[in-house]
C-alpha cells in the first residue's frame, strides 16, 4: 500500500521552501516596523464560532467547512480563516483591557473544502493581520499601505488594489431590499445557488462564479449608492489617504468579499498573472463582529495574504537561490575526520553553517556533495595536510585555492566570515 497526500493537500518539500521563507521573513520584518505582535490561535474551534462569524449563508460555512463531531459529540471545525478565532481569543483573554488598540498577525494553515485547482487548495496558508480597536479611516489606509509596502519589497509587479465600501448595517437594509427587487426580474436566469442566495443573503450573489450570474450582476445596484454620510466620509478619507501615499487603486463596487462580517472598507490585491484565482490578499473592516461575539463594541480591520498564490508569483519572477553552508570540510583519513568533526562543532557554535560527510568518501565524491549543497568554501584536509599543519581552502565560485594554518583554523574561518 502506497500512501499519498489527499486531494487538495500538498507537501511543501525542503527544496520548495525558499519563497515561503522569503515571504514570511519579509512580512515579519515589515510588521515589526508597523508595531505588530504575533498571536497563535488553535486550528480547531467550535463550529458555531465560524458559522456566527463568517455567516451561515456564505459558501465558506455552508459548503466548505471541515466540520465534524469530536469523540464527545461536540460540533467542531478546522479553521477556514483566522479572524473569528483571533476575536474569540481577544474576548476570552480580555485583551481589550490591556490597551485600546492591538495590532496582531498570525501565520498558518487554513482549511476549506473547495474544488482544488491552480491557486486553490483545501489546506492553504495565510498571513493574517488585524488592527483591533481603531475605527479608522487612518488605520484602513495604514493597513493597506503596509500590505503594498510588503508586496513592493517582494518585487511583485502588475498588482491592482481594489477597494470598496460595504457601509454599515443601517445602509445595508435598503440596499439589500433594492438588490432583491432587481434580482426578482432575473430569477429564472440565475443559477440554483443564486436563487437560494436571493432569499438567504442576496449580497452573496455578487460572489457567484457562474458566467450568466456575473453578467446579470453587471447591471445590479451598487452598495456605494447607499452609503450614509458617515460611511461615505470614511470612504472618501481612505481614498484621499491612499492618494497622499501615492498608492493607485481601483474602486470596485462589486467587491463584496465572501464573508458576512464586513462593514465599510473592503479591499483586495489582485494580480493578472494567476488566472482565475487572482486575489493574493483580501480583507476589510468588521466593526460589529466583536460585539456579535459578546465582547465590547470594538471596531477592527484586517486582511489575509494567500501564501500559495504569492509563492507562485515569487517562483515565477524572483531569482531565489537555495541557501548553502558557509564551509564544507572535505577530509581524507581517520585522524583528519576526527579533527574536522570537532572543528565543525566549534564553527557551528559560533553560528557558522558548516557541513562534512561521515561516510569516508573519496575526495571527488565529497567535492560533488559540497557543490550540490551550494557551499561557499571547502576546506580540504588529508593526513599530509594534518602532518604539515596546513589545509587547503577552496573558493567554490572562483575555484581558487589558498593555504590555511590548521592550528587556528576555527578562528580563521570565523574571521573570514566576519569580513564577508
Ligand atoms: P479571504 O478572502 O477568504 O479572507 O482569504 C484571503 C486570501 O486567502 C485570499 O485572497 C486568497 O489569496 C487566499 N485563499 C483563500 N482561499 C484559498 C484557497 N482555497 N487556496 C489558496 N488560497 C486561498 C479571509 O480569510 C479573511 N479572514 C481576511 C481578513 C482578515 N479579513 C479581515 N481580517
Amino acid at each position: 500500500m502506497q500512501y499519498k497526500a489527499i486531494r487538495g493537500f500538498k507537501d511543501i518539500l525542503p527544496g520548495q521552501m525558499e519563497p515561503w521563507r522569503r515571504l514570511e521573513e519579509e512580512a515579519k520584518q515589515v510588521f515589526e516596523i508597523y508595531g505588530y505582535r504575533e498571536i497563535r490561535v488553535p486550528i480547531v474551534e467550535s463550529m458555531e464560532l465560524f458559522a456566527r462569524g463568517i455567516g451561515e449563508a456564505t459558501d465558506i460555512v455552508s459548503k466548505e467547512m471541515y466540520a465534524f463531531r469530536d469523540r464527545r459529540g461536540n460540533h467542531v471545525a478546522m479553521r477556514p480563516e483566522a479572524t473569528a478565532s483571533i476575536l474569540r481569543a481577544f474576548i476570552e483573554h480580555k485583551l481589550y483591557m490591556e490597551s485600546a488598540v492591538h495590532k496582531v498577525y498570525t501565520i498558518g494553515p487554513m482549511f476549506r473544502y473547495e474544488r482544488p485547482q491552480k491557486g486553490r487548495r483545501r489546506q492553504f496558508h495565510q498571513i493574517d493581520v488585524e488592527i483591533i480597536g481603531d475605527p479608522g479611516p487612518r488605520s484602513d489606509s495604514e493597513l493597506i499601505s503596509m500590505i503594498m509596502q510588503l508586496f513592493s519589497l517582494l518585487e511583485l509587479e502588475n498588482l491592482e488594489l481594489h477597494i470598496n465600501s460595504l457601509g454599515c448595517p443601517h445602509d445595508r437594509g435598503p440596499f439589500r431590499a433594492e438588490l432583491k427587487d432587481f434580482l426578482k426580474d432575473y430569477t429564472s436566469q440565475l443559477c440554483q445557488d443564486c436563487r437560494e442566495r436571493m432569499e438567504t443573503n442576496p449580497l452573496r450573489v455578487f460572489d457567484c462564479k457562474v458566467e450568466r450570474c456575473i453578467e446579470i450582476m453587471k447591471h445590479a445596484p451598487t452598495m456605494l449608492d447607499f452609503l450614509c454620510d458617515e460611511c461615505s466620509r470614511h470612504f472618501s478619507s481612505l481614498k484621499r489617504d491612499l492618494e497622499r501615499l501615492g498608492l493607485e487603486y481601483v474602486v470596485n463596487s462589486h467587491l463584496m468579499r465572501g464573508l458576512d462580517y464586513y462593514t465599510r472598507t473592503t479591499f483586495e490585491v489582485q494580480t493578472r498573472e494567476l488566472g482565475a484565482q487572482s486575489a493574493i490578499a483580501g480583507g476589510g473592516r468588521y466593526d460589529n463582529l466583536m460585539r456579535d461575539f459578546g465582547g465590547p463594541d470594538t471596531p477592527a480591520i484586517g486582511f489575509a495574504i494567500g501564501e500559495e498564490r504569492v509563492v507562485e508569483l515569487l517562483e515565477e519572477h524572483a531569482e531565489l537561490d537555495e541557501p548553502g553552508p558557509y564551509i564544507f570540510l572535505a577530509v581524507l583519513g581517520k585522524e583528519a575526520e576526527d579533527k574536522a568533526f570537532v572543528w565543525m562543532h566549534e564553527l557551528r557554535k559560533r553560528g557558522i553553517w558548516c557541513e562534512m560527510e561521515y561516510q569516508s568518501l573519496g575526495l571527488k565524491a565529497q567535492m560533488r556533495r559540497a557543490d550540490r549543497l551550494n557551499t561557499k568554501w571547502v576546506l580540504i584536509v588529508g593526513d599530509d595536510e594534518l602532518a604539515k599543519g596546513i589545509g587547503i581552502m577552496r573558493d567554490m565560485s572562483t575555484k581558487e585555492q589558498t593555504e590555511v594554518s590548521l592550528g587556528s583554523v576555527v578562528d580563521e574561518v570565523a574571521a573570514m566570515k566576519e569580513r564577508s
